[in-house]
């Protein structure tokens, strides 16, 4: 079948998908776009997050075919200018970081990221928490937000750190 949807704002298509396909696999395999992580595969690990219609989801858990005509934002797009996908033009081949988000930029710089494996998920999911947010969240709530979201590497004491500086450099303080 064929699935029509919009991905970082292109719309686009998928041909020949299979009725057992996972969203993931679309935007991995199909539109090559390898941000969100293929982990577990079953909603443990929130490595493959993605927004869809604007809410976080876990895209391994997600037929394609419920993408259907919706909206989809990978951890591609969230950098300014982004990279819609891979043969979208120079942006891909921009590696200078200038272009990132700056919950992505505070990751690198809180050195929230070790394999990176579980990073993609963690920056959408994370972003997430911060549009909703007025300020620095409360450390508890920052840990709610990202319970799904599982890191083994790095005891997740710099990912809290990175959350807290990407929204200071989102709202800074008055
Ligand atoms: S790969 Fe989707 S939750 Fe782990
Ligand atoms: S940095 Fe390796 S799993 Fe999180």
């Amino acid at each position: 079948m064929r699935v029509n949807l919009t991905v970082n704002g292109r719309a686009t298509a998928a041909d020949d998908v299979w009725e057992g396909e996972s969203l993931l696999y679309v935007l991995r395999e199909r539109l090559g776009l390898p941000g969100a992580k293929n982990a577990c595969e079953q909603g443990e690990c929130g490595s493959c997050t993605v927004y869809l219609d604007g809410t976080p989801v876990c895209a391994c858990l997600v037929a394609a075919g419920q993408a259907e005509g919706r909206e989809v934002v990978t951890v591609e797009g969230l950098s300014r200018g982004g990279t819609p996908f891979p043969d979208a033009g120079p942006a891909h081949g921009d590696v200078s970081g200038e272009g990132l988000h700056e919950v992505q930029r505070a990751f690198l710089d809180a050195g929230a990221v070790q394999c990176g494996f579980c990073t993609p998920g963690l920056v959408v999911q994370a972003h997430a928490l911060l549009a909703e947010a007025d300020g620095v969240p409360p450390d508890a709530d920052i840990r709610e937000a990202l319970a799904g979201n599982l890191c083994r590497c790095t005891g997740y004491e710099k990912i809290l750190d990175a959350v807290r500086l990407a929204a200071t450099r989102l709202r800074p303080p008055p």
